[in-house]
């Protein structure tokens, strides 16, 4: 066990200084509650707990956060403290465009300002959804608050006519079996009822579910909670149990500063990099990271990546097994249990006990998903750090989704200047492409997308699907979702629009990727390169008002996690006055 935990008086909460003290603003404060019926035994000296809501009616992976908040709501009510929801921006993975990681640090400062501006003691994080958890540890971490993350969980499998269906990863394969003309228009169609059937998060080993799983191997999460399944009535349980727990926490006055260390966040990289997890995990751990002034650069994901062997046989890096299998082979405890030789387990955790403490009885239920450590996936973790003339800051290539043959190979580039441009010329005949070639993609980075958009599992030209090309070679600055596979070099840094190497490829130029050496070089002349680095203009600015204009003056690149320069560990913000 860690320190033992301290409790704080009620003139030591927060919300004291609102509603506890006597004078013209604690009238008003007190007053205004008793306005929606409350009476002043429903508040006064308990600790406030802001219940960050990500729910909306097109944050369809969390549609059932309308209840689970109410579910909060009972915990804290039960455990004497005082809920307050506090609705905040609801990242949708499906929905917002160009790209919903545009949003995420949106999120991260409206978690971060709904919680210091109100009188709230500690916080609950409802999200899941791939750009939530990130965005709320974030904003949580920055506020300093105790806080405990609810994961909305996956949905239920995919189904149709009889067969499992994976979110995104089914998506991408029918959608190239239709191009290739192997299933029908009528086909595919029908398959729209069958892939999402419940509410919850996307149920492949995607960045969503990663995401919550490396929050829980972070210690900010209830044991087990992130792979319970949205619809499993083991949801709702949990919900109310973090509402119970929440208000122990502020009592206990379990900030993050107090609870997290480096320890934790490598767990959460070891986890993800066993779990197979999603490369966008990167840019958000490194992110979170700092957020709770850790450290953590690309370099440490290679190592541990090197180290840990993937052990979940879940899609898109197995072939078969899905979250909902994950929960009943012993889910996030047992994967965690059995990764214990990896991990730090005298991290703390939200419960108050250490991580190994909170594993101990963990059992698997099935051993072809959560693997033994000596028959795993993959030896080595998910994910490849590349550098090289072509990524001076940095690359990543998501090794166990991509062919292995590709994984150490030279090839003419085949240039788009946009996402635009590969639409237009992608399918074209005319095309000058071969299985050799490497598809590279330019605009599509932190600044350029903008927000860093999925678009780096470029299609395959359809050519080339029909003479059964599945694989080849991709580049760019873009991101891919966590449901995505193949040979994709993803997070080049600097990205093209800053005019990093990127910027400068032609038609033609050989690119050598060389995952075993861990690089990926321009083959050109060094003197030819620095001619064309002179003779580049950067392209025109295209937002010149509001949040994307304030986003391209403050992002990060994705070496860095594409956080806001502004909003990284500083020196901490002072509590607001009330006057
Ligand atoms: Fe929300 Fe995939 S769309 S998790
Ligand atoms: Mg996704």
């Amino acid at each position: 066990m860690g320190d033992q935990p301290r409790r704080k008086t009620a003139e030591q909460l927060r919300s004291h200084r609102w509603f506890g003290v006597d004078d013209i603003r604690a009238f008003g404060h007190r007053s205004r509650l008793l306005q929606t019926g409350l009476s002043e035994q429903d508040f006064r000296g308990k600790p406030v707990i802001g219940i960050i809501n990500t729910w909306s009616d097109l944050s369809v992976c969390h549609a059932h956060f309308r209840t689970r908040a109410d579910e909060v709501k009972r915990g804290v009510w039960q455990a004497g403290g005082f809920p307050v929801e506090l609705p905040a921006h609801p990242v949708t993975e499906q929905y917002q465009k160009p790209s919903s990681m545009l949003y995420r640090n949106l999120l991260a400062m409206e978690t971060e300002e709904l919680a210091r501006s109100h009188p709230c003691d500690g916080l609950v994080l409802l999200g899941g959804c791939d750009k939530t958890p990130p965005a709320l540890v974030m904003g949580a971490l920055s506020a300093g608050l105790p806080c405990i993350f609810v994961p909305a969980g996956p949905m239920l499998s995919g189904n149709w006519h009889g067969k499992k269906l994976g979110s995104g990863s089914d998506v991408w394969k029918y959608h190239a079996e239709l191009r290739a003309g192997n299933i029908s228009q009528a086909q595919w169609k029908d398959m729209e009822t069958g892939i999402a059937r419940s509410f919850g998060t996307c149920m492949t080993a995607g960045t969503a579910a990663t995401m919550m799983l490396a929050v829980e191997a972070m210690g900010l999460c209830l044991p087990g909670a992130s792979s319970i399944p949205a619809a499993d009535s083991a949801h709702p349980r949990m919900a109310t149990s973090c509402g119970r727990r929440i208000v122990d926490m502020v009592w206990e006055d379990e900030t993050p500063a107090r609870l997290l260390t480096q320890a934790s966040i490598d767990n959460a990289v070891t986890a993800t990099m066993a779990f197979g997890g999603s490369t966008n995990a990167i840019p958000h751990l490194i992110a979170m990271a700092r957020r709770g002034g850790f450290q953590l650069d690309l370099e440490r994901f290679d190592a541990i990546s090197r180290r840990v062997p993937l052990i979940a046989n879940l899609r898109p890096n197995g072939d078969t097994f899905l979250m909902e299998d994950f929960f009943y082979a012993g889910g996030a405890r047992a994967f965690l249990a059995r990764l214990a030789p990896y991990l730090d387990l005298n991290a703390r955790t939200v419960t108050g006990a250490t991580l190994g403490e909170n594993l101990e009885g963990a059992e698997i239920y099935n051993e072809e998903i959560i693997r033994p450590l000596d028959r795993p996936l993959q030896a080595e973790g998910g994910v490849a750090i590349l550098r090289g003339t072509l990524a001076p800051r940095g690359a990543v290539i998501k090794t166990s989704a991509a062919d292995p043959k590709l994984l150490a190979h030279t090839g003419p580039a085949v240039v788009f200047e946009d996402y635009n441009d590969m639409n237009a010329r992608l399918d074209d005949p005319a095309l000058e492409v071969t299985a050799d070639s490497v598809l590279v993609l330019r605009q599509a980075g932190p600044q350029g997308g903008p927000g860093m958009p999925e678009w780096g599992m470029m299609p395959i030209p359809k050519k080339l699907l029909k003479q059964g090309v599945r694989d080849m070679v991709r580049l760019s600055d873009a991101r891919m979702s966590g449901t995505s596979y193949g040979t994709c070099v993803l997070h080049v840094a600097p990205e093209s629009h800053v005019g990093g190497p990127l910027a400068l490829v032609r038609n033609g130029d050989l690119i050598r990727l060389d995952v075993p050496n861990r690089s990926l070089d321009l083959l050109i002349d060094p003197a030819e390169m620095e001619a064309r680095r002179a003779a580049w203009v950067a392209p025109p600015v295209r937002y010149a008002r509001g949040w994307t204009a304030l986003h391209l003056q403050h992002v990060r690149q994705a070496d860095e996690g594409c956080d806001f320069d502004f909003l990284e560990a500083g020196s901490a913000t002072p509590e607001p006055e009330i006057h």
